[in-house]
């Protein structure tokens, strides 16, 4: 399976951004008879090997969900353990990320995370800043619903001040004002663990991605899965509202 969906793929039509949200960490765990904390370590396995197989094949931007705003509410020990896990993991990274010339970022209401994780996520950002192979992007402490208020608010803002026009903002403009501003929109997004929801997550960006689900759940997720979800990708029309004939004219 997996030398041949990466053997299938056509370079010249990549998916240039790839969004992912990663679940199924906790009931992978579960299954194991293991604490949740458990599944989120696995879970790093499988980022580290995703980043590796994006970088592998030329995608030029992933985007994970890594911690939504919801998660919040999670058990504070679970929350502790995602939080001092992500502080670890970006430290024991940055070696690779440098090496295979992967710029950091991250989205998100990044204010409301622990001091050391938010001093810990910057430093990785501002020592990849100038890597220009793949971005990676970690969206944390993020909702769409969030970003979309915020760009409203931002906006509004600018309208009173006088520095733009109500009538000059267009979805061009708007999106200007999301966190996303420097991207294209994912082309493909991909959900493990078999549940079929976006989950507040990119919600204007995903407008006309194409989504794929699968069963696997996040700590089984390998590099071969990224290639099989881009080959399925590949053989999807995307018609953007137009018939199948005025894209093949
Ligand atoms: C969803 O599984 C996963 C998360 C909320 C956290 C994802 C975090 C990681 C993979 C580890 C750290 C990440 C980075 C980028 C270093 P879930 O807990 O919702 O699983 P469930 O639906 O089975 O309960």
């Amino acid at each position: 399976m997996t030398i041949d969906s990466k053997d299938t793929i056509d370079p010249l039509r990549l998916p240039q951004h790839v969004a992912i949200i990663m679940d199924g960490n906790g009931r992978w765990a579960k299954e194991k008879g293991k604490l949740r904390v458990f599944g989120h370590k696995n879970g790093v396995k499988a980022v580290r090997d995703t980043v590796e197989g994006a970088v592998e094949i030329g995608v030029k931007y992933l985007t994970l969900y890594a911690f939504s705003t919801e998660n919040w509410n999670r058990p504070k020990l679970e929350v502790s353990a995602l939080m001092e896990l992500l502080v670890s993991t970006l430290s024991k990274e940055t070696k690779t990320l440098m090496k295979n010339g992967v710029r950091l970022q991250a989205i998100g209401d990044l204010a409301q995370l622990p001091g050391r994780c938010y001093k810990g996520l910057q430093e990785v950002i501002a020592q990849t800043g100038n890597n220009t192979n793949s971005t990676l992007t970690l969206a944390l402490s993020y909702s769409a619903r969030w970003e979309i208020t915020e760009a409203a608010k931002q906006l509004a803002k600018a309208a009173l001040e006088g520095s733009i026009q109500p009538d000059e903002i267009d979805e061009k403009l708007f999106s200007q004002y999301l966190s996303t501003r420097d991207m294209p929109d994912p082309e493909l997004l991909i959900r493990t663990s078999g549940e079929q929801r976006i989950s507040n997550y990119l919600l204007w960006q995903l407008a006309y991605s194409e989504l794929y689900f699968t069963p696997k759940m996040w700590p089984e997720f390998r590099k071969a899965d990224l290639f099989e979800a881009i080959a399925a990708y590949q053989k999807r029309e995307r018609r953007f509202g137009m018939t199948s004939e005025q894209l093949n004219s």
